[in-house]
């Protein structure tokens, strides 16, 4: 199993599909890393998972959850997925458990340290400053940790530290979050 995890601002309400990155916070970025996880030119990722936890407004933090193995009815536009966002945050969600939105598609209201405590082990921090993924021995279920345009807060990177997290770089350059997990995913299909 193949596990992307992103750290976003991006809203835990309403917003307006014709404005994802302003109304939204940045949920333009969500789904383009929803896309890049869990699509292939003709068919979807079913060994992958994408989480990102939501700590914009109002009701931070929120975690959904994509399934390449369960979605159904979901396009690869950002203005399909940004409606299924939309659908997941109107779930109403009050303790960590997983509430489902649709098939495929579920919500918590886990924190994004939580969810790095449950994946202990595993983690995969991206950094431009870590271990070059090209020769970097991986996890064999790695969860590949990464920030949005802000990035993950310090505070937040100083607790995920505690979990000992393999860092592991794409190169010197700081590219978008969608582009890494397309980088990510091409690295370990040619991995096989
Ligand atoms: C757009 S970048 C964050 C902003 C970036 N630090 C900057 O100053 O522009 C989004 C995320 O992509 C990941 N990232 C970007 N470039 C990377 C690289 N060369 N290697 C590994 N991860 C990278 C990091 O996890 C980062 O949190």
């Amino acid at each position: 199993m193949r596990t992307f995890v992103l750290y976003s601002q991006g809203s835990t309400g309403t917003f307006n599909l014709n404005d994802l990155p302003s109304s939204g916070h940045r949920i333009d970025t969500v789904a383009r890393c929803v896309n890049a996880s869990l699509w292939l030119s003709y068919a979807l990722r079913h060994d992958t998972r994408f989480y990102v936890v939501l700590n914009g407004p109002p009701d931070p933090p929120k975690t959904l959850l994509f399934e390449g193995g369960g979605l159904e009815g979901v396009t690869p536009d950002e203005r399909n997925i940004g409606a299924w966002i939309l659908k997941a945050n109107a779930v109403p969600v009050r303790g960590k458990d997983w509430a489902r939105a649709q098939k495929g598609l579920h919500v918590s209201k886990k924190s994004f340290h939580e969810l790095m405590r449950e994946f202990k082990g595993s983690l995969c921090l991206l950094s431009e400053k870590g271990k070059d993924i090209r020769t970097v021995e991986l996890p064999a279920n790695p969860v590949f940790v990464l920030g949005d345009s802000l990035d993950i807060p310090k505070g937040e990177l100083k607790l995920l530290d505690k979990y000992k997290p393999l860092r592991v770089s794409l190169g010197k350059r700081s590219y978008l979050a969608s582009h890494c997990i397309t980088l990510v995913n091409n690295e370990m299909d040619r991995r096989g």
